[in-house]
């Protein structure tokens, strides 16, 4: 609109100019003709009655003066006439301007002396008028008297008002003419095929362009959409190219790499770009108040961990809520970014949510209904209806804005979570074709325990929209299919493992989650002693033994319970006093939420009151850093750790235990694992141990300190192999090749 103004205003302003200046001239040249006829006319009338003025002089007849400056008194333009004598006096006036006789009339005198008319415009009343003035002459030349008509002008003004309007009513007309004219050839010439090319775009984004939709106009854009065409024909063969290559590539590759997890997703998923939606965006733009900068980081958050590298591996979209303070700043005018920041691999974009959506959806259904109901920690689960609605409404939010963004044919949606059970089954309620994909990375109960949820039936029906449900452990997935056997009208197939309702099959698999097998690049890797050095000096721990604990403050993590073990080690064992440092690196979390905050204070307290009980000197059995860690900072401490600990009270994964063997490259180090997490069915050569038996954990301590290094050598070299082997490539590997045959099914 801008633009076409910027095109139409210097028009609307030449014609303007144009008429103006035509209207002067026309209105000049009229108000000139109009003057020279009404000049004429007083100068005719004047003369006419010059005779009869000679007579009145002659004969001194007053009356007859009189009467003829009276005849005068209806006529319309002619106002009246006026006769004086020979030195100027009046000798008769019209009636109707008899105030005349009042205006000062100084050039009197000069036509006397001079013997000429005179005619001019006067000021009379408030108009302006014309006065003619004849001396009457003698033969012998003598002047014997003057006879003035006087002319009203004001109808030359009204003529020239007249004038001026119907120029303007002209130029109105004109101008809207050209207005239109000129929106209706911009619409032809640009508007219009730059339209047909956008929709052409979008048709060739979605996937779908064939004859329907092929551009057929002539000219520069026609030219130019004719290129793009070429550009995208070229792409796509390029795509098709890639995919088969890929198909080839894959059969010789045995390890899972990213470079393998690429190949797979050409091959299996060709044109068709991957959705990731989750509630937690890969990457914050958060403002540190203390600094007042603003920072991009990385969650600490266990899917954004095994997500991102096969966003980056696979680009694609990943759909998630904008939750940092400063996020808004960095998105376009669609809400989207290319991420990582540094080296922009996929796509991000982020959902607004106000602050009642977050306090209900998030804070309240998600993470104070749904999370205590899936985790055994015997912290009771809270539903208000009122949270169960926005989180519905919540829901359809990210249903609308993941189908905004589909493709025509055939898109793969994956989805993350307990924060999204409705969303499969409103997406595929549009979106039929859609291959869609529910990952829940926490546990799933027992029917007995899920049966409390006041929701469970829609809960259930929604996460049946899915084609494929995927759980970390077999367990987890056994549950899922009682829960849908027991609590919903549906049919559980055992042999295929599947969940069938309304004609509506869903499959049910175990894909037990894994972290990339090398958590540093070698760039990282050689700055890593100058880092684990730099933290000795910091918490003077030179010559001591170093046990981690890496946690989002959670109450499902067993963080109490690590410390009370901890306490009990050091009290059985006094030997390890100023030998051992355990370091908790604990991130808080979801802290408007009562619980969480009442944990924060309670394991503040107790490992206050432990390091006080046992510390000696400088030497304190726990440090504990309660702050967000990045991944790159948190690195460091795998690395230079002798042992860590997982004491997760319940758990889906946990990626901590993961990450800890990941780090550990030269076989050092030994990892103490909770037998409630899903890492503990994989990592069988870990000491694993029963977080709410304190003895245990504190026996479990003592137990990997006194192992021989071989041992421990031994058993990091088997959960190493388990870990390279079946890492985070090889479980989107498997989904996408299990999503995928579904689609063929
Ligand atoms: C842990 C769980 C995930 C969950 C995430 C949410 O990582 O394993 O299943 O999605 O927490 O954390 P957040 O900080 O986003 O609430």
């Amino acid at each position: 609109m801008k633009k076409i103004l910027l095109f139409i205003l210097p028009i609307l302003f030449i014609v303007t100019a144009v008429f103006a200046a035509f209207g002067i001239i026309q209105a000049r040249f009229e108000e000139e003709r109009l003057m020279d006829d009404l000049k004429k006319k007083a100068r005719a009338i004047s003369e006419s009655m010059e005779l009869s003025v000679s007579h009145i002089f002659l004969d001194n007849d007053l009356k007859a003066a009189n009467r003829l400056v009276e005849s005068f008194q209806k006529r319309e333009r002619l106002q009246g006439c006026v006769i004086y004598d020979k030195d100027g006096r009046i000798l008769a006036i019209t009636e109707r301007i008899s105030d005349w006789k009042d205006k000062e009339k100084p050039y009197l005198n000069d036509i006397l002396v001079n013997k000429t008319p005179r005619g001019a415009l006067e000021k009379f009343r408030d108009y302006s008028v014309y006065s003619y003035i004849l001396p009457i002459i003698e033969d012998n030349g003598n002047v014997i008297g003057m006879t003035e008509v006087i002319y009203d002008t004001s109808y030359v003004f009204s003529i020239l008002t007249q004038l001026w309007k119907r120029i303007s009513a002209s130029l109105v007309i004109l101008l809207v003419f050209i207005i239109i004219i000129t929106f209706l050839i911009q619409r032809q010439i640009f508007i219009l095929p730059v339209k047909r090319l956008t929709e052409w775009f979008h048709h060739f984004q979605r996937g779908e362009i064939d004859s329907m939709h092929s551009i057929k106009d002539k000219g520069e854009l026609g030219k130019l959409a004719s290129e793009v065409e070429q550009i995208a024909l070229n792409l796509r063969i390029a795509r098709r190219t890639i995919s088969d290559e890929a198909s080839t590539r894959l059969q010789k590759e045995d390890t899972w790499t990213e470079a393998r997890l690429k190949n797979l997703v050409r091959a299996k998923l060709g044109e068709n770009a991957l959705f990731v939606v989750s509630n937690r965006e890969p990457y914050m733009h958060v403002v540190d108040d203390t600094i007042g900068i603003t920072k991009c980081i990385r969650p600490a958050s266990g899917v954004v961990t095994a997500i991102h590298p096969i966003l980056c591996a696979c680009g694609g979209m990943w759909i998630a809520h904008g939750a940092g303070n400063a996020d808004r700043k960095f998105v376009n005018s669609k809400d989207k970014l290319g991420v990582p920041p540094e080296d922009n691999r996929y796509i991000l974009k982020r959902i607004w949510l106000n602050k009642d959506e977050e306090d209900g959806y998030y804070y309240g259904f998600a993470n104070e209904g749904l999370w205590p109901l899936c985790h055994n920690t015997h912290t009771r689960p809270v539903f208000r209806e009122t949270d169960w609605e926005i989180y519905k409404k919540v829901n359809q939010k990210f249903a609308d804005s993941v189908l905004e963004e589909l493709p025509a044919k055939n898109p793969f949606v994956f989805i993350q979570d307990y924060h999204f059970t409705l969303l499969g089954r409103m997406i595929k309620e549009k979106r039929p074709d859609a291959t869609i994909a529910l990952f829940w990375h926490i546990p799933w109960p027992t029917p007995e325990s899920f049966l409390i949820c006041p929701y469970r039936e829609e809960i259930l029906d929604g996460m049946l929209g899915c084609d494929l449900i995927g759980f970390h452990v077999q367990n987890h997935c056994n549950n899922f299919l009682d829960t849908a056997n027991r609590l919903l009208e549906s049919r559980v197939d055992t042999e295929k493992f599947s969940v069938v309702r309304l004609d509506k099959e869903t499959f049910v698999r175990a894909f037990p989650i894994s972290v990339n097998g090398h958590i540093t690049s070698d760039v990282k890797e050689s700055n890593l002693p100058k880092q684990i050095e730099n933290i000795k000096k910091e918490f003077d721990l030179e010559d001591k033994i170093i046990g981690i604990g890496v946690d989002r403050i959670d109450y499902t993590k067993g963080i109490i319970e690590r410390v009370l073990a901890i306490d009990r080690f050091f009290e059985k064992y006094p030997q390890y006093r100023k030998k051992v440092v355990f370091m908790q690196l604990a991130a808080p979390s979801r802290v408007h939420i009562k619980r969480y905050h009442d944990l924060m204070s309670e394991i503040d307290e107790l490992v206050e009151k432990k390091n006080w009980k046992h510390m000696d000197g400088n030497w304190k059995p726990i440090i504990y850093l309660k702050k967000y860690f990045s991944p790159d900072e948190i690195t460091p401490f795998y690395k230079m750790a002798d042992f860590c600990i997982v004491s997760s009270l319940h758990d889906g994964m946990n990626l901590v235990a993961k990450e800890y063997v990941a780090a550990k490259k030269d076989l050092s180090g030994l990892l103490i694992l909770s037998q409630f997490t899903g890492a503990a069915r994989e990592l069988t050569s870990a000491i694993q141990f029963n977080p709410y038996a304190i003895e245990e954990l504190a026996d479990a301590i003592k137990f990997s300190l006194a192992m021989p290094l071989e041992e421990k050598r031994k058993r990091m070299k088997s959960m190493r192999k388990i870990i390279t082997e079946n890492n985070v490539y090889r479980w989107a590997g498997n989904i996408i090749t299990e999503l995928t045959s579904l689609k063929r099914a």
